[in-house]
């Protein structure tokens, strides 16, 4: 069989491998999630109930043979109700007749990544791990791999060519000299030799170990950040029916946030204001009240898991936040009032510090406790030093 793999062939495999990768790196899933929790996440969840709007998880699925109408809904959706459009009518319809602010801004690019992410968000991430001390891995992200893999693929092929460009000048100058031409079989043969060759081998153990330093590197950065941990508590303390249901500010029960670095979790005495009277819930019964008038009645304090945890070299004050920056709650550890089991919602690593520092302004206050516009960051208040958070 004579040898007839051209050139041309090769490069569209190359041009096929390539493209691969290009399009696992357009799903760019941070994008996604940044665009998400600006413009989406007051109406829309990414999995579990309606909140104003329809979780997302699983719109990227529904709307999969449908791409066109789903981007002209997201940056249009009044225009398409008023069209007529039956789909966006009925819709419309299910949902309250609640019309969804339009985004004629998003490219069908940044709208497929919302999407993208909102799927991989809606994936359950609770890791309810032995003792609870086992954080979940949330950053666990395959596109890497694939990427390397694709380049490793891209290097192989790339090795195939100058194979057969070798063959076929080898071939050529046995033919001028009135040799054989050369065969699929001598191809084979010279292969197989040419991947014993020792500085092939080499070659092949440094890429592996490139990829595996690569690994190496992605989990050490991880050490230490525990976005979305979500350990079991030895009691159902639901913040949803609390915090939720029941608008118990967070205060009553963290009273440390206002006067104090700490937040502090409530003492079992708190429980009691209330559960010397309610001892009966909506979801449990009496269950697991119970264990909460146990730990009352044997003065035992409730071993709650700890959830958030900076190191010990990193400073963090919760009044400076709350009561001198005048932030909420929820920027920094999410709905909770809407969580039946508390996550860590922020990675808390430097670089969530930093960003925000960096972006947001400090709130002066004039003599009657008016705020007074500034365009000022925590950043030129010395937000960024390095001593102000760690020493
Ligand atoms: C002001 C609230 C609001 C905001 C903000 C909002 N939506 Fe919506 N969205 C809705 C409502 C309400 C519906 C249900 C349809 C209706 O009532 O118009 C909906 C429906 C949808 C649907 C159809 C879901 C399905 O199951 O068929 C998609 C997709 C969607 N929104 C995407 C987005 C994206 C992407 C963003 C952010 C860029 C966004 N929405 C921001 C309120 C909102
Ligand atoms: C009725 C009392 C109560 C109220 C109200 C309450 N919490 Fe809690 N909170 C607790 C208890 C008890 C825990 C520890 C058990 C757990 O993690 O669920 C906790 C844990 C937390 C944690 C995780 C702490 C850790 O271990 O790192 C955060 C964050 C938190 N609450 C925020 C809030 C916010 C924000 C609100 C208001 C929206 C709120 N809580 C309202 C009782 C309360
Ligand atoms: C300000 C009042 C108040 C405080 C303080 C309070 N609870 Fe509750 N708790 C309630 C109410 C109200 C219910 C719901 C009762 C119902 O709906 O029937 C409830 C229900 C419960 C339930 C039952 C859940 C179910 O679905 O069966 C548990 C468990 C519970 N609380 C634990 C705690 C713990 C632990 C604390 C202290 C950290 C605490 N509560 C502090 C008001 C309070
Ligand atoms: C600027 C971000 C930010 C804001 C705003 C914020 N927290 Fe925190 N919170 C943190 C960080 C960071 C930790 C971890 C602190 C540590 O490990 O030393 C934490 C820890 C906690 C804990 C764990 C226990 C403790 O005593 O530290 C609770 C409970 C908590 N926060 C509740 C709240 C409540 C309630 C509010 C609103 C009144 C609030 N936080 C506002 C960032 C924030
Ligand atoms: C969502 C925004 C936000 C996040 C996230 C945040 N901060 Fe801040 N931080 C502020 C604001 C606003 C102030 C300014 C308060 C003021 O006006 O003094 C501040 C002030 C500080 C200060 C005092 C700085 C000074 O110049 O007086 C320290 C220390 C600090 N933050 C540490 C941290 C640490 C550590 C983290 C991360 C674990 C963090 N912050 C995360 C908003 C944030
Ligand atoms: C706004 C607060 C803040 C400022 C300013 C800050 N850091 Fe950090 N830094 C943190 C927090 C929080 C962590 C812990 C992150 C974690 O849990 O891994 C940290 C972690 C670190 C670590 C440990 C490695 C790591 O990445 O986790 C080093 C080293 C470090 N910081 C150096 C610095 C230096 C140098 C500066 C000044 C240029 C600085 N930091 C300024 C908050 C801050």
């Amino acid at each position: 069989m004579k040898l007839n793999i051209t050139l041309r062939h090769i490069f569209s495999l190359i041009f096929l491998l390539l493209t691969a990768t290009l399009h696992l790196q357009a799903q760019d899933l941070a994008e996604g999630e940044t665009l998400f929790k600006n413009n989406c996440s007051s109406c829309h969840r990414t999995s579990g109930a309606v909140l104003i709007g329809p979780p997302l998880g699983g719109a990227k699925a529904k709307y999969e043979n449908d791409k066109e109408w789903l981007h002209q809904w997201v940056r249009n959706s009044p225009g398409l109700i008023n069209s007529g459009d039956a789909k966006a009518v009925a819709l419309f319809e299910q949902y309250n007749r609640v019309l969804m602010t339009p985004f004629p801004a998003l490219t069908d690019e940044q709208i497929d990544n919302i999407l993208a992410w909102a799927e991989e968000d809606a994936k359950p991430k609770v890791d309810v791990a032995v003792n609870g001390t086992t954080p979940s891995d949330p950053f666990a992200d395959p596109k890497i791999y694939y990427t390397l893999l694709a380049l490793v693929g891209i290097l192989v092929m790339i090795s195939l060519i100058l194979v057969v460009i070798t063959a076929t000048l080898v071939s050529a100058v046995k033919a001028k000299d009135g040799g054989e031409p050369l065969t699929l079989a001598a191809v084979r043969t010279r292969t197989v030799s040419l991947l014993k060759n020792k500085f092939v081998i080499t070659a092949i153990i440094v890429v592996a170990l490139t990829g595996g330093t690569t690994k190496s590197i992605i989990e050490a950065r991880k050490i230490g950040l525990h976005q979305g941990y979500m350990p079991e508590q030895p009691i159902k303390f639901s913040h949803k029916l609390h915090a939720g249901t029941h608008k118990i500010d967070c205060e009553y029960c963290h009273s440390g946030v206002r006067k104090s670095k700490n937040a502090w979790i409530p003492s079992v005495n708190v429980c009691m204001n209330c559960h010397k009277y309610i001892q009966n819930g909506p979801q449990y019964g009496t269950e697991e009240i119970a264990k909460v008038l146990a730990a009352w009645n044997e003065q035992k304090p409730i071993e709650w898991v700890r959830i958030h945890n900076l190191p010990d070299h990193a400073y963090f004050n919760h009044a400076q936040h709350v009561v001198v920056g005048g932030l909420k709650c929820q920027t920094c550890h999410g709905p909770v009032e809407e969580m039946e089991v508390v996550y860590q919602f922020s990675d808390l690593g430097m670089g969530w510090c930093i960003d925000c520092h960096r972006k947001e302004p400090v709130k002066l206050k004039d003599i009657d406790g008016n705020i007074i516009p500034t365009t000022s960051t925590v950043e030129d208040m010395g937000g960024l030093d390095c001593m102000r958070c760690h020493y």
